[in-house]
């Protein structure tokens, strides 16, 4: 794993964007996308080498994490919607290229599998921008989940829904409940991940993710099994490290 302990939080982003700025110029077929606020950084500087670095994403297959189940087509906080917002849209992708779980499907758990079909097909993700939630969580994937699982219905815990009540005007009673998420083996399929993580709120479950035993109970320490991994910080969340 290389731990890298960025300035700050946006030399944080641009870090992460080159890197798969640099994935994607090697000939990348697949990347993996997701949301949160933690890969913003690395989606303007994908943005900007898209505008004055002429990087294409064309032919390249996206794949976000994750998405509610239950939100209207077009919710702004539907998973779907906020790449498309934040990133997809404002460069070069074909928007059939752009895949994520399909929360609305009448039949979830075969969306779920319908999701590891496709990619399966594609072949491998080459880079897997990830955040990484306060307690641990990587994707939806809760504590608890298992280190192997593959794409599924996850329920989010109280703490999880509290942190993203900010998303939908702090109010908690429009949080969904229940997730489709890639499992932490569908993610560990990729060739690169690479975790971004800033702020003093994330310092426990940075500590936790690298440096403490790989457990079920913080998901992220999944990443200390994986062949090739850069975790990128700011100094406030390598704070316990
Ligand atoms: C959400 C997403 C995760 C993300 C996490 C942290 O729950 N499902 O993929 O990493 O929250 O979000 P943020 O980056 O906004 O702190």
């Amino acid at each position: 794993m290389e731990l890298v302990i960025a300035d700050n939080r946006t030399e944080a982003g641009v870090l992460a964007g080159r890197i798969m700025a640099d994935h994607v110029r090697r000939g990348a077929r697949a990347i993996g996308l997701a949301t949160g606020s933690s890969p913003l950084g690395a989606y303007q500087e994908l943005i900007r080498q898209h505008r004055e670095d002429e990087l294409s994403f064309r032919g390249v297959q996206a794949f976000l994490l994750d998405e509610y189940i239950g939100l209207p087509e077009g919710h702004p906080q539907s998973y779907a919607q906020f790449i498309r917002d934040e990133f997809t849209s404002h460069v070069d992708f074909t928007d059939s290229d752009v895949h994520s779980p399909d929360g609305r499907a009448a039949d979830i758990p075969a969306a779920a599998a319908d999701y590891e079909r496709m990619i399966a097909a594609t072949g491998r993700i080459s880079v897997q921008i990830l955040g990484i939630g306060a307690n641990g969580h990587l994707g939806f994937n809760e504590p608890g989940s298992s280190l192997r699982s593959r794409t599924r219905v996850k329920t989010l815990t109280p703490k999880t829904r509290a942190d993203n009540a900010r998303f939908f005007e702090g109010d908690l009673t429009q949080v969904p409940t229940h997730v489709l998420t890639q499992g932490l083996g569908t993610i560990s399929d990729a060739d690169h991940l690479v975790m971004i993580a800033t702020g003093a709120g994330k310092a426990d479950a940075v500590a936790a993710a690298v440096e403490g035993p790989v457990s079920a109970f913080c998901p992220a320490s999944i990443l200390q099994m994986h062949p090739h991994v850069t975790v990128i910080v700011d100094p406030a969340a390598a704070t316990n490290l």
